[in-house]
């Protein structure tokens, strides 16, 4: 089975380049299925009709983190489908589900969603512990699970690769926006990487314009943060689990312009 995942897709430069260029992307890797985190399609959180974009233009199972209820509509989408996850470890209260299984008819696959707690908003609890719980709860038979962990400390990300070595197919990590290059398999046979970047313009602080984050920066207390405009990239991983074992074969990260 391939996997592709897509780094946090960052407002309307990001959202074209996925609807002009995830078809396409899927194809060249032979992908079977596609996970896309959309956490930042509005900059700050998605809205539904932005969530149904992401969905027609090749991404299966959408995951998000820290900004999910930043656009308060949501709330409703993300009970109603299952297609779109946010991390699991949010107060039980959180509408939404933090997991998925996804049937391609050929294969199923588990997306788990979790969120860090080392330099994030208060109020999630423990990812480690949360994993654990929804680990129990799968049914035996599901090999093939993969983990969009949204965090931002590399401790706390190396961490969870490590816990969770042998027990899932892959950790891959998001929300810094900056793609790391420590892709490996962890020694017990899960695929690993800090961060899988962004999907946004390449030329920019996290996707935001670099004019406006420098006066931030400098300490312009009237300044609004933009989305920046420019040239688009794609960023992700491609991820080759074991058919029979859920193993992962390999990870490979991917930039494309
Ligand atoms: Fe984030
Ligand atoms: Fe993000």
């Amino acid at each position: 089975m391939i996997v592709l995942a897509l780094g946090d897709v960052f407002g309307a430069p990001g959202l074209d380049i996925v609807r002009e260029k995830l078809w396409s992307v899927r194809r060249h890797y032979r992908a079977d299925i596609c996970v896309v985190n959309g956490e930042n399609a509005s900059g700050l959180g998605l809205t539904s009709a932005q969530a149904r974009t992401l969905h027609e233009s090749g991404a299966d199972v959408i995951t998000l983190g820290n900004h999910t209820y930043s656009k308060k509509e949501i709330a409703d989408f993300l009970e109603d489908n299952d297609f779109i996850i946010r991390p699991a470890n949010y107060a039980p209260s959180a509408p939404g589900r933090g997991y998925t299984i996804y049937d391609t008819g050929k294969h199923r696959l588990c997306v788990i969603n979790l969120s860090g707690q080392v330099f994030m908003r208060t109020g999630f609890e423990s990812p480690f512990l949360k994993a654990d719980e929804i680990l129990k709860k799968l049914p035996e038979d599901i090999k093939h699970i993969v983990v969009d962990f949204h965090a931002e400390a590399t401790s706390e990300k190396n961490a969870l690769g490590y816990y969770l070595d042998g027990r899932v197919s892959a950790v891959f990590g998001t929300h810094t926006h900056i793609q790391t290059a420590d892709e490996r398999v962890l020694p017990k046979g899960t695929g690993y990487i800090t961060d899988i970047g962004m999907t946004g313009v390449r030329e920019s602080v996290l996707g935001s314009s670099v004019e406006s984050c420098l006066k931030f920066f400098l300490g312009d207390p009237l300044i609004r943060i933009e989305t920046a405009s420019g040239q688009a990239e794609i960023c992700g991983v491609i991820i080759e689990l074991d058919d029979k074992t859920g193993k992962c074969v390999s990870i490979e990260r991917m930039r494309i312009s």
